[in-house]
């Protein structure tokens, strides 16, 4: 089941071709863009799509970056920056012909990690 939830992404290619997707819009967004002023985009897109596959896939730990907890410690991210980030990762993965069901369950999965993201 998690390891289809990869395959209906894409796997590798379709997977990094929308996580591209999402951060174009995120930088594009001035609600939240800049939150990644001054950061390495590119290392962010890495380990967020690592975080993800690891996320969906049963066997291996593809992600070798710090907990979220970690990292998003003293950040302070509001509850509508992540509803603004999980947005855009709905509308590029849509575009991506990524299916509803699909889309939700990603998102089901990410919501419950709104604890690690947000600042209380
Ligand atoms: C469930 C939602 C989220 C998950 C699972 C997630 C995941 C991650 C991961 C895995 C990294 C580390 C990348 C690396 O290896 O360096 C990261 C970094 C980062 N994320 Fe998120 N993220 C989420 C939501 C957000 C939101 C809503 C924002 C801001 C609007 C955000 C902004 C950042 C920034 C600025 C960094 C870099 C932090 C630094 O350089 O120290 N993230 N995120």
């Amino acid at each position: 089941m998690e390891d289809d939830v990869l395959d209906r992404l894409g796997n590798g290619q379709g997977l990094s071709k929308i996580i591209e997707d999402v951060f174009k819009r995120l930088l594009d967004d001035p609600r939240v863009k800049n939150r990644f002023r001054g950061r390495d985009i590119e290392q962010i897109k890495q380990g967020f799509t690592e975080y993800l596959q690891s996320l969906f896939t049963k066997n291996s730990n593809m992600y070798t970056g710090l907990p979220l907890s970690e990292i998003f410690a003293g950040l302070g991210i509001t509850k509508h920056e992540v509803d603004v980030f999980f947005y855009h990762l709905e509308e590029a993965a849509s575009d991506a012909a990524v299916s509803h069901t699909t889309i939700q369950t990603v998102l089901t999965t990410l919501s419950s990690l709104r604890s690690e993201v947000e600042g209380k």
